[in-house]
C-alpha cells in the first residue's frame, strides 16, 4: 500500500474510533459490541506500530480506547493543584533561590526536601474522620473529577486510616503510577507509562481500572484541620506512620551544591529503578516559609523541578518556514524529515530567533541534532557541518513580514542597551492577518475567555471562511451556516454556542489579558485590574491615554506602559475594547474579602526590615488591603521603613494620612 493510501485508512478508521468511544464513553450508549470495539482500536493500533510517521500526539497509543469519561463527576479543588516551575541547569537552579531571596529580603537558612518526580499523574484523596471519601483527579488543576471508586482500587491507598494522630479533615496528595515491568506487559496500548496509568485511572469501570495495577506515593497535602507540621520531612515521616508509601529516594539537602551532586548520581541510576522519573523536585523544607513565599498564578515560590537530560535524535532540514506570532514575533521554524524522539515522531523544531539562525548558521539541507524533553518544543541543538552539501546557502532571515509585507524590526533594550535577537512586525492591530489569527487564538484561550469548542483550529477554519476577523465576531456567530459546514451538526454547533455565552460573564482580570497586550500576561492583568474600580475606569483610562496610573505598581514598568500605549495608539484594538465592553459581562474587580484589612489602603517608602516589598504586599492583600503607588487622599496609612522619601512623607502629613511603621503595620496584623 503507498503512504497515502495508508493514511487515508487510518483517518477514515479514527474517525469510526473517534464516533464510537463518544458513544461508549460519554452516553454509555455503544452501538456496537465491545469485542467490535476492541477490534477496531487494536487495528489501530497496528497502524501505529507498523507506521510511526502516523503517530502523533491525538494519536490513539497516547489516549487508546481510555479516552477520559465525561461522565465523571466535577470537583473544585479547596486549595489548587498547581504545577511547578523547571529547572534544566545550575544557573536556573541560582536563579530560583536568589527570587527566594528577594522575596524574602533576606537569606534564612533552610533546607530543601528533595523527591523524585515521578512520571505519573496526580491524585487528590480527602480522607473524613480516616475514611478516605472522596478521590479526585488533578483535572486543569482548580477542578478535578471525582474517581473515588477507581483509586480505591490502588492497593497503596489506605481506605481507613487506624493511626491515632491523623487528622480529621485532611486532603492528601501524591502520584498515581505504574511500574515499568507492568507497563511491558501493556505497551501496545499505550505509548507511555504516564498515560497508561492516566488511561486505567479514568476508566468508567472500576473493574477496569483493577485489571492494570497501578501505584500511588503520597508527597504532599491540600488542606489540613490542624496544620502543627513545621517541616516537609516530617510531614513525609507522618505519611509513612499513617500507612501511606513515600518515596525511598526522598532526602534532605542543605544547598545547590549538594543538590547537583545528587541530581548528577541519581541521573545515572534512574534507569535501574522500576517506575519511571523524569526529575527531582525540590521543596523548601521549612513549612513557615513556604507560607510566606506562597504562589505565583501557576507554581509554588517554594518549589522547582530539576528535570533530566532529554532525548535527541539527528534528522535532516528541509525547510525553514517564518511563523508569525501573537506581539509580532517572526519565530523560524524547521520542518525536518520526520524522527522518534523518546516515543514521539517530532516534524517541526524551533529555532528560536534570527540571531540563533546566524549563531548556528543553520541552513535549510542541514543535517541537525533535536532534543526534546518533556513538553517543551522540540529544539534544535548544534549542525553536524561536517555532513553539509556544497552549495548550500546561508538562510535569508526576511525583513519584511511574511504575511502582512509591513516592515520588521528588532528592538532596541534600553536596560541591556543591546538589541533583541527576535525579529517582529511592526503592526500591533488586526491589519496582519498571521497576528490577528493568533490574537483570536489567545482570546478564546484557557486562561483569557476560556471558549471550549473554539480551538485553535476552529479559529483558522472560521478566519478562512470570514466568520471571525476580530474578537467580538465571535458574538454573533451564523450557527445556521456553521451547523452545515463538514464536520459540524446540531449538536456539537448548541456546544459551541453555550460556551460562548457562557464566555461573557469574565472577571475584569481575565478581559485585560484576554486583550493580547504584550507585556501584560496573567500576573499584570490581575496587578492592573485591582488597581481599578471598573470596567468604565479602564475605559477612561484608555480614553485619556493615562497608564501612567499603573506604573510603579509591583510588576509594571516603563516597558509595561510603553507597551500599553503603544498597543492603544491603534484605533482598531481600542474600538475592540470598546465593543467587547458592550457585549461582554465583566465583572467588577476583587470584591474583596472581610479580611482585617478590609477597605484599608497603604503605600510604602523607604528600606522595610526584614521583608521585601513583594512580601509585604502580598500579606497586606492576603488580609484584604489594598497597596496604593501613591499619595493622595484616598490612602489611609503610609508605612515608612530605612530612609524614606522626605517629600512623601510631607505630602501625607498635609491631608492628614496616618504615618506608621513596619512595627505598627504588624501590630494591626496582629
Ligand atoms: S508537589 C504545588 N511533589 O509534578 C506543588 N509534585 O509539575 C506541586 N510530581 O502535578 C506538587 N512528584 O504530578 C510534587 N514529589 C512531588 C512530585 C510531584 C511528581 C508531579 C505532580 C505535579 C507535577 C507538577
Amino acid at each position: 500500500m503507498i503512504k497515502s493510501d495508508i493514511i487515508k485508512k487510518y483517518k477514515t478508521k479514527i474517525k469510526d474510533f473517534n464516533k464510537h468511544s463518544k458513544l461508549y464513553y460519554d452516553k454509555s450508549n455503544p452501538v456496537i459490541s465491545d469485542s467490535e470495539f476492541d477490534k477496531l482500536k487494536q487495528e489501530i493500533l497496528d497502524l501505529e506500530k507498523n507506521f510511526p510517521y502516523l503517530i502523533s500526539k491525538k494519536s490513539i497509543s497516547s489516549i487508546v480506547g481510555y479516552k477520559p469519561s465525561k461522565v465523571f463527576e466535577k470537583y473544585k479543588h479547596k486549595v489548587p493543584m498547581l504545577s511547578l516551575s523547571n529547572a534544566f541547569d545550575e544557573d536556573d537552579l541560582k536563579n530560583f533561590e536568589k527570587k527566594i531571596f528577594n522575596f524574602l529580603d533576606n537569606k534564612p537558612k533552610f533546607s530543601y526536601s528533595v523527591e523524585p518526580k515521578i512520571d505519573g499523574i496526580s491524585a487528590s484523596l480527602t480522607y473524613k474522620n480516616k475514611e478516605l471519601v472522596y478521590g479526585v483527579s488533578r483535572g486543569d488543576g482548580k477542578i478535578g473529577e471525582v474517581i473515588t471508586e477507581n483509586l480505591k482500587t490502588i492497593k497503596d491507598i489506605p481506605k481507613k486510616i487506624s493511626s491515632n494522630n491523623f487528622p480529621d479533615d485532611i486532603e492528601i496528595r501524591g502520584e498515581v503510577f505504574i511500574k515499568k515491568k507492568e507497563f511491558i506487559k501493556i505497551s501496545d496500548k499505550f505509548a507511555n507509562p504516564r498515560n497508561a496509568a492516566s488511561g486505567s485511572l479514568r476508566q468508567k469501570d472500576p473493574k477496569e481500572t483493577n485489571k492494570i495495577p497501578l501505584n500511588f506515593t503520597a508527597y504532599t497535602y491540600g488542606h489540613i484541620s490542624v496544620d502543627n507540621f513545621e517541616n516537609q520531612s516530617d510531614f513525609l515521616k507522618a505519611l509513612n506512620k499513617w500507612g501511606f508509601k513515600t518515596n525511598g529516594h526522598n532526602k534532605l539537602l542543605n544547598n545547590i551544591d549538594e543538590l547537583i551532586e545528587y541530581h548528577e548520581k541519581f541521573e545515572k541510576i534512574r534507569f535501574d529503578l522500576d517506575y519511571d522519573v523524569d526529575g527531582l523536585v525540590y521543596k523548601i523544607n521549612e513549612l513557615s516559609l513556604q507560607k510566606r513565599l506562597g504562589f505565583t498564578s501557576n507554581a509554588p515560590r517554594w518549589a522547582i523541578a530539576h528535570k533530566f537530560s532529554a532525548d535527541s535524535a539527528n534528522t535532516k532540514i528541509i525547510n525553514i518556514e517564518i511563523q508569525v506570532g501573537r506581539t509580532g514575533a517572526l519565530t523560524p521554524v524547521a520542518k525536518v524529515r520526520p524522527v522518534n524522539i523518546g516515543g514521539v515522531v517530532v516534524s517541526n523544531a524551533t529555532l528560536h530567533n534570527e540571531d540563533e539562525i546566524i549563531r548556528k548558521d543553520i541552513r535549510v539541507g542541514d543535517i541537525v541534532k533535536i532534543e526534546r524533553a518533556g513538553d517543551v518544543i522540540p529544539h534544535v541543538i548544534e549542525v553536524d557541518k561536517s555532513k553539509r552539501e556544497k552549495n548550500t546557502k546561508k538562510f535569508n532571515f526576511p525583513i519584511y513580514c511574511p504575511s502582512c509585507k509591513s516592515k520588521t524590526i528588532k528592538e532596541f533594550n534600553l536596560i541591556t542597551k543591546k538589541y533583541d535577537a527576535v525579529r517582529r512586525c511592526t503592526n500591533v492591530g488586526f491589519e496582519c492577518e498571521k497576528i490577528a489569527i493568533e490574537k483570536i487564538k489567545h482570546f478564546i484561550s484557557k486562561e483569557a475567555l476560556n471558549i471550549e469548542g473554539l480551538g485553535k483550529k476552529v479559529v483558522e477554519k472560521f478566519w478562512e471562511l470570514n466568520l471571525i476577523r476580530k474578537p467580538q465576531d465571535i458574538f454573533s456567530l451564523k450557527y445556521d451556516y456553521i451547523a452545515n459546514l463538514d464536520g459540524w451538526g446540531k449538536l456539537s454547533v448548541d456546544n459551541l454556542r453555550n460556551s460562548i455565552n457562557k464566555s461573557k460573564i469574565v472577571s475584569l482580570q481575565r478581559f485585560i489579558y484576554s486583550i493580547g497586550i504584550r507585556h501584560i500576561g496573567i500576573e499584570n492583568a490581575k496587578i492592573i485590574s485591582e488597581n481599578l474600580k471598573n470596567t468604565e475606569h479602564f475605559l477612561e483610562i484608555i480614553r485619556t491615554k493615562k497608564f501612567e496610573k499603573f506604573l510603579n505598581i509591583d510588576g509594571i514598568g516603563e516597558t509595561q506602559i510603553n507597551s500599553l500605549k503603544n498597543f492603544f495608539s491603534n484605533k482598531f484594538n481600542s474600538d475592540i475594547v470598546i465593543q467587547l465592553n458592550s457585549i461582554l459581562k465583566i465583572q467588577n474587580p476583587n470584591l474583596k474579602q472581610n479580611g482585617i484589612l478590609k477597605d484599608k489602603t497603604f503605600m510604602f517608602t523607604g528600606k522595610l526590615e526584614g521583608i521585601s516589598r513583594a512580601e509585604a504586599k502580598s500579606l497586606i492583600e492576603k488580609n484584604s488591603g489594598t497597596t496604593l503607588s501613591s499619595v493622595s487622599k484616598n490612602l489611609d496609612y503610609l508605612v515608612t521603613g530605612d530612609k524614606p522619601t522626605k517629600k512623601k512623607i510631607d505630602q501625607a502629613k498635609s491631608i492628614g494620612v496616618k504615618i506608621i511603621s513596619l512595627k505598627e503595620l504588624k501590630k494591626l496584623l496582629n
